[in-house]
């Protein structure tokens, strides 16, 4: 697919057949998130898959909601705000922004590959983070759920217009 088309076909997929996601296809979708830019290329992430069904229904504990307790598989994608790159100026913590664009990398390639995703950053960290013990400095940034998308008719893309998000030369 284009990219143009790509950006388009991208919408949030809340509804999923049962089937799981095989770990070939899998992985080019995490291997898309790998290859993300980030601030002084840090990396400062990890993917965790979540696609065995006893781990699977605690992890929807953290975010009670009738969509998500029929997903078949998640990743968790944690960041670490340890290594991640801070702004001398004002000490900005960069972490979740370079999380955010391997996310987004992710979900066009899940696009691509003709599977669907939804973020979903309304959880309860405290539960994920019982549920998963990590090492230090590692946290639970967003979960993208990953699935076969139950056929949808085309994307209503509700967004301002260009015009309102848009100047040039001053505010
Ligand atoms: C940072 C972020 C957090 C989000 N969190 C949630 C969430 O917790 N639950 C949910 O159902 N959707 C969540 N979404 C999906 C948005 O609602 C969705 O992207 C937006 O309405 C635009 O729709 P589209 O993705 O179909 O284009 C999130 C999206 C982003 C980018």
């Amino acid at each position: 697919m284009h990219f143009k088309e790509l950006m388009k076909t991208r919408c949030s997929i809340r509804e999923y057949h049962e089937n799981k996601v095989n770990h070939t296809l899998l992985e080019q979708v995490i291997n898309a998130g790998r290859l993300a830019p980030s601030a002084a290329n840090r990396q400062p992430w990890k993917f965790v898959v979540i696609d065995n069904d006893e781990l699977l229904d605690k992890i929807k504990t953290a975010y009670p909601r009738d969509w998500f307790y029929k997903i078949p598989s998640v990743i968790i994608i944690y960041g670490n705000h340890d290594i991640s790159w801070k702004r001398s100026f004002d000490n900005k913590d960069h972490c979740d922004i370079d999380a955010a664009i391997a996310i987004d990398h992710m979900s066009l390639m899940a696009t691509e590959l003709g599977l669907g995703t939804c973020w979903v950053c309304h959880f309860d960290p405290a539960v994920i983070n019982k549920i998963i013990p990590t090492e230090e400095h590692w946290q639970p940034v967003a979960m993208l759920t990953i699935g076969y998308p139950i056929e949808i008719a085309a994307p209503i893309k509700k967004r301002k217009e260009l015009s309102e998000v848009l100047s040039y030369n001053g505010w």
